[in-house]
């Protein structure tokens, strides 16, 4: 069994924070492209059941009806007997129900959309174009045509952001009544519209606070915190980034995609031009034992309930308190265990990258 992420770089507008692999979307640059992708998996693919699709983006549902029915055919020359998940990435003015009938009708069980906020100020700043009615409109549409998994990806800390408007988002986004809800606070990217305009990144203290407001009221009500940037109600979690979060295998296809295959990692080209040329790898590596174990820990600890112990023992033959520098890290504080599992101690999830830096 193998998953597949498949990368569609095109987007209807660019927004003003993002440093993603995309460009304005163009038909003649989306046929091209969508004709690669299908070469680039006919000769990569080598014909193993997949257990979880996921088309990510830019904003794969930018792509018009003709175009879909290509990605389609495309996702078709896959093993999908035994397909769980099957996640497509959306924004909320490119739904329409034309395409949310046919996603339903090709398999699709999971929507990823971005929302962001649901604040017109902020809207306008981070260069979106919905509104917050067209989100509530869009997602019950989504609902009606029989989507029982939705996530919605929402920002904080957002320049100048006071903790009431992050009430206003959070309140609107447990309104929603979603399955999953991703939070990301905003990372201010060189060469983004937001970079070149000098805007300020919010202090740390209330990038805290509001990393923490958020974790409440979500838990609060019925979503699990599961993993540092993600929350999801009971049996709703990602199984395709669960795939990344335990360091298993999976194939990267288009423009700038990543994949882990036999032990190597390797990464897509991001130039275009090169993709549509059929030269698609840009790099590869081979992963050494010390390396797969590293990412292990990296990976593996960015779940809230952590590292199981014994399996950690079965996959490298190797306690998990000889490796690195865990007993200091379990000494300390940072780390934290029960009898199965070692995880990163509460108060220090917010400042993970302190302990993650420690296997790098
Ligand atoms: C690549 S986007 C895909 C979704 C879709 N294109 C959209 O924006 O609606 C994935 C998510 O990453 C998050 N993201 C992108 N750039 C970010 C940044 N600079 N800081 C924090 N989160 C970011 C956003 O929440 C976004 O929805
Ligand atoms: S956040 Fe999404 S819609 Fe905006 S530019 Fe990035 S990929 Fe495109």
């Amino acid at each position: 069994m193998r998953s597949v992420y498949i990368h569609i770089p095109f987007c209807h507008d660019i927004c003003s924070y993002c440093d993603f692999c995309k460009t304005r979307y163009r038909k003649d640059w989306a046929d091209l492209y969508l004709e690669s992708l299908k070469y680039e998996i006919k000769s990569k693919y080598n014909g193993e059941k997949i257990r979880t699709l996921y088309i990510g983006g830019g904003t794969p549902s930018v792509l018009d009806i003709d175009e879909l029915n290509m990605l389609f055919e495309i996702t078709n020359l896959f093993d999908l007997s035994e397909l769980e998940e099957f996640t497509i990435e959306c924004n909320i003015e490119s739904l329409t129900n034309e395409k949310l009938i046919l996603f339903k009708k090709n398999g699709v069980n999971r929507l990823s959309i971005g929302v962001q906020t649901f604040n017109d100020k902020y809207i306008k700043l981070l260069n979106r174009n919905h509104t917050k009615d067209e989100v509530f409109e869009k997602i019950e549409m989504a609902k009606m045509i029989g989507f029982e998994n939705i996530n919605v990806d929402l920002m904080y800390a957002l320049p100048s952001e006071t903790m009431e408007d992050l009430e206003y988002d959070v309140d609107n986004m447990l309104r929603l009544n979603v399955e999953h809800i991703s939070c990301y606070s905003l990372m201010i990217e060189p060469n983004t519209k937001l970079f070149i305009n000098k805007v300020k990144s919010i202090d740390e203290d209330t990038d805290y606070e509001m990393y923490k407001y958020i974790e409440k009221r979500l838990t609060n009500r019925e979503y699990n915190h599961y993993e540092i940037s993600n929350y999801s109600k009971n049996n709703y979690e990602s199984k395709h980034n669960l795939v990344y979060w335990n360091n298993e295998y999976y194939y990267g296809f288009g423009l700038s995609a990543s994949g882990y295959l036999e032990g190597y990692r390797y990464d897509n080209t991001k130039n275009m031009n090169k993709y549509n040329a059929h030269d698609y790898i840009s790099n590869v590596v081979k992963i050494s034992d010390e390396d797969r174990l590293r990412y292990e820990l990296i990976l593996g600890f960015r779940k809230i309930h952590g590292i199981n112990k014994k399996e950690f023992n079965d996959k490298y033959g190797v306690s998990i308190y000889e490796v690195f520098n865990i007993k200091e890290l379990l000494d300390k504080g940072m780390l934290s265990e029960d009898t199965d599992y070692i995880f990163i101690s509460g108060e220090w999830i917010y400042r993970s990258n302190e302990i993650l830096v420690n296997f790098v």
